[in-house]
């Protein structure tokens, strides 16, 4: 099923979704506003390929021929073809509604059409194609890196067909995921728990409980995590968190109000790995 994809965005979600695909034998199509971006992708996916990626999932043979599946596509009217086409494009209603609803008019009637939105509703994102389309609309929120992280989140929107969710948990499966279904909720299943885990975190630093690098290490030995909650917010920048919390706190309360500290730290330019400060020193 969905033999051919096409994926919309190749910055760093959007050229591993695109990898996965390919290594599970489809053609893919890939498109970004910015051609050079499209380029550095896929000379990113070269250096993944290279360092070797889960090789015990995909067949032999497959792996080798990865590459020359995923092609570069200059425009939305390549995706004509595509049986399915996933976006994950800046997280903005309008830019992404707007290539949805160019879709719709470009695609054929059977093309399914997914977001890989963190925060946006499914539903509200499925009201920029047209009600025929409606049924074929869903989110499928896969987490980074996509190339090594398992879970996808398939979340139908009020009028997603039932078939066509079973295809999508069934894709997910043959790209070598794990797919759980969850209701189109602001935050989904996983960012809930990860906000309400990382906010009551930076409480016991505040209170002076502990250090940041103890409770990384806490969550590690203790919890069994694979990185701790200060860890995880260094490298995936501080200001995305708080963003995210911004937008679970209108939502569901104060239990998510982004914590002072975490807004020092981005006001003060100490925004994770990427710059050489956050949590940590780098
Ligand atoms: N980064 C994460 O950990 C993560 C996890 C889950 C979901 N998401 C979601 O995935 C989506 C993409 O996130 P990302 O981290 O890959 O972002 P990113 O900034 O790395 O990539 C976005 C890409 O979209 C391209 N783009 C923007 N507008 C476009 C347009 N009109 N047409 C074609 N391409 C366009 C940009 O040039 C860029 O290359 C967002 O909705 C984000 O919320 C991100």
């Amino acid at each position: 099923m969905f033999r051919k994809v096409g994926v919309v965005g190749a910055g760093l979600m959007g050229a591993e979704i695109a990898l996965v695909s390919a290594l599970s034998g489809r053609s893919v199509l890939l498109n970004d506003a910015n051609r050079d971006l499209t380029e550095k992708a896929l000379s990113r996916l070269n250096g993944l390929l290279e360092k070797g990626v889960d090789r015990g999932f995909y067949e032999a043979g497959v792996v080798e021929d990865v590459m020359p599946r995923i092609e570069v596509a200059e425009d939305l009217d390549s995706f004509a073809d595509r049986d399915l086409v996933i976006e994950a494009v800046f997280e903005d209603e309008v830019v992404k509604g707007d290539i949805f609803s160019r879709l719709d008019h470009i695609t054929s009637d059977h093309t399914v059409f997914a977001s890989n939105t963190s925060s946006i509703s499914i539903t509200a994102l499925a009201s920029h194609v047209q009600e025929s389309r409606r049924k074929k609309f869903l989110g499928t929120h896969f987490f980074s890196p996509v190339s090594r992280m398992k879970l996808v989140e398939v979340i139908p929107a009020l009028d997603t067909d039932v078939d066509v969710l079973e295809s999508m948990m069934n894709f997910c499966k043959d790209i070598g995921k794990t797919p759980i279904k969850v209701k189109d909720v602001v935050g989904f299943a996983v960012n809930r728990m990860l906000h309400a885990f990382m906010i009551e975190a930076m409480r016991l630093v505040e209170e002076g409980v502990a250090t940041p690098e103890d409770i990384d290490l806490a969550c590690r030995l203790g919890l069994g995590h694979a990185i701790g909650p200060f860890q995880l917010m260094d490298a995936t920048q501080i200001s995305l968190s708080v963003q995210v919390e911004e937008i679970l706190h209108d939502a569901y309360g104060d239990r998510f109000k982004p914590r002072p500290l975490m807004k020092q730290m981005v006001q003060a330019g100490y925004n994770g790995k990427k710059v050489g400060r956050g949590w940590y020193k780098y």
